[in-house]
């Protein structure tokens, strides 16, 4: 029987079935399932809508085999397991994102339960809860379950460490000068109260930095001196954003912590990892561990965002020789002060959001975080109008777009090609992808290259014979090569010669129904978009068309 039969045959059951007939029963564990079931029908039926929708929504089975990033058919399928925003084109997912229909199923479920036996499951099973959940996400992460902590959020996780720090006057701290504003109002807030100074480090755009044959070392050892110049012998602290949310630019965070203990091993290095959960494979063995391992002390990030679990579910890693010194944010005198848990003195919370955290990553794994990220560019790649044959093979394959598609995608226009008639850019990228591959002419591999200047081969035999092996083409990809988009997530931020970055959003949401953010910072100007897996080429194609009708 389907779900949706199931759903009502149960539902006519409950309906002609007087509730007491559970109390037929003897047994009082029997007696509590059967109410529980019978009021949980009463329940499902209350949203009949979703359920019978959902029906349709072909729960995702695990694994998928890698996809293509273009195959359309395919990617569809998975976008059903998401909801889609109705009436406009929904691309700022970069606030927090939709959760899959399996997650928030469960997360219905899960919220039914507690509600029904309220303060009984809080006092008796609460902390076993949040105990598994704690193992399931430190696994994910890779990282040893007792450095984990659960937050409401990034902007919690990180407070913690920013407030509880043992700051004393006129200690030093490095933040960058595109760091979040939260976290930015954080040190704001402690060097009003303790008097410490913060320094700013000007932090290169990728787009910037003239390519080289070292390319990703020369990125890695400019964005690091960035920071490791503004050390002193006062620096307490250095605060690295690891993935910007302005520009989707992935920051050398394991460079520059380790960068920075060579300096001074007893300075703490904090990453801001809000956005780099579930999206970024960075280097390509980044990892959490991986972080911790090169240097970094602690790191706070979302749920919310890249893995599309439940609002409200922030992370705080905190390494051990760190959790005794950094004050929990809510007084905690219970918990001994080496026990990472001391920082989840939250008071009561919806724990339903952390019981669906396997789920959320259940649902991560079955796509794939290759075949996500390379899809996500490829969405990205799509409005920016960045066509070229060979990345489009490495990353998309050779799959023969149905007619539809194909039409539509020899109509996306280079953006960067429009020009006024100073010959500047009428469109102005905060974040497109510089570091590119490209065929060598010998057709041994791939090149380095970037959107104007070939530079040579980049030694790195991974990557160069992870390609050759492919073939360019046959079904191995979307096996990231090491080097693509190495710096890069999905989000970009454009502007529009002419407008604000207020107008520019309004136009787009008023004349063309798609949806962004307006971002007004001292080095990003324009509109935010962030395409996530609810996102369809063809509303990347309709922004793509958008923006180039605006430049003209
Ligand atoms: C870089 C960065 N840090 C921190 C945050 C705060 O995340 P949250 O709202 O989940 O606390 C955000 C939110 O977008 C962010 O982009």
């Amino acid at each position: 029987m389907n779900r949706k039969k199931f759903i009502q045959s149960v539902g006519l059951l409950a309906a002609s079935t007087p509730v007491n007939n559970a109390l037929h029963s003897t047994n009082s564990e029997d007696i509590h399932n059967d109410l529980m079931e019978q009021s949980k029908t009463k329940f499902l039926n209350r949203n009949q809508v979703f359920h019978s929708d959902d029906e349709k929504k072909e729960p995702l089975k695990e694994p998928l085999e890698p996809l293509w990033a273009a195959d359309e058919i395919r990617w569809k399928k998975i976008r059903k397991n998401y909801p889609k925003t109705p009436g406009i084109i929904n691309l700022e997912n970069g606030y927090f994102s939709h959760q899959s229909w399996s997650t928030l199923n469960k997360h219905l479920d899960f919220e039914f339960d507690i509600n029904v036996e309220t303060s009984r499951f809080m006092r008796t099973q609460q902390q076993n809860e949040i105990e598994k959940a704690r193992v399931s996400f430190a696994q994910f992460l890779q990282i040893p379950t007792e450095q984990l902590a659960f937050a409401r959020n990034t902007t919690e996780s990180l407070n913690t460490v920013i407030m509880g720090f043992p700051w004393q006057s006129g200690d030093e701290v490095i933040i960058g000068d595109q760091d979040y504003g939260s976290m930015v109002e954080a040190f704001e807030q402690v060097s009003a109260r303790f008097g410490v100074i913060i320094k700013k480090a000007a932090v290169p755009q990728q787009w910037q930095i003239q390519l080289t044959q070292n390319s990703p070392q020369e990125y890695e050892e400019s964005l690091s001196a960035a920071y490791t110049e503004l050390i002193s012998d006062k620096t307490k602290m250095v605060h690295v954003t690891d993935l910007i949310n302005l520009t989707g630019q992935v920051v050398p965070t394991a460079r520059i912590a380790a960068d920075v203990k060579g300096i001074n091993p007893n300075i703490m290095v904090v990453a801001d990892a809000a956005h780099s959960l579930a999206h970024t494979l960075g280097p390509f063995n980044y990892s959490f561990s991986h972080l911790l391992s090169a240097g970094v002390d602690a790191v706070g990030g979302s749920l919310h965002k890249w893995l599309c679990n439940p609002i409200g579910v922030g992370f705080l890693i905190v390494k051990p020789n760190w959790i005794e010194k950094i004050w929990p944010l809510m007084g905690d005198t219970g918990i001994a002060k080496n026990n990472i848990r001391k920082f989840e003195h939250q008071g009561t919370r919806p724990i339903q959001s952390l019981q669906t955290i396997s789920t959320a990553i259940n649902q991560h794994e079955t796509i794939g975080s290759e075949s996500k990220l390379t899809r996500l560019q490829y969405l990205k790649l799509t409005w920016m109008g960045i066509k070229q044959g060979p990345v489009e093979r490495a990353l998309f394959g050779e799959i023969k777009l149905p007619a539809k598609w194909e039409k539509l995608h020899n109509q996306i226009i280079d953006l960067s090609t429009l020009t006024n008639n100073e010959g500047k850019n009428k469109i102005r990228i905060f974040g497109q992808p510089v570091i590119i591959l490209n065929e060598s002419a010998d057709g041994n591999g791939l090149i380095l290259q970037n959107t104007k200047a070939a530079v040579p081969r980049l030694g790195n035999e991974s990557s160069t014979s992870v390609l050759k092996n492919s073939n360019l083409g046959i079904k191995m990809l979307p096996t990231l090569p090491q080097n693509l988009y190495y710096y890069q997530g999905a989000i970009a931020t454009v502007s529009v010669e002419g407008y604000s970055p207020a107008q520019l959003a309004k136009k787009l949401l008023d004349e063309f129904g798609i949806y962004t953010v307006a971002i007004d910072h001292p080095r990003v100007k324009g509109v935010r978009v962030t395409p996530h897996l609810s996102s369809s080429f063809e509303d990347c194609f309709r922004l793509n068309q958008a923006l180039a009708k605006l430049a003209k």
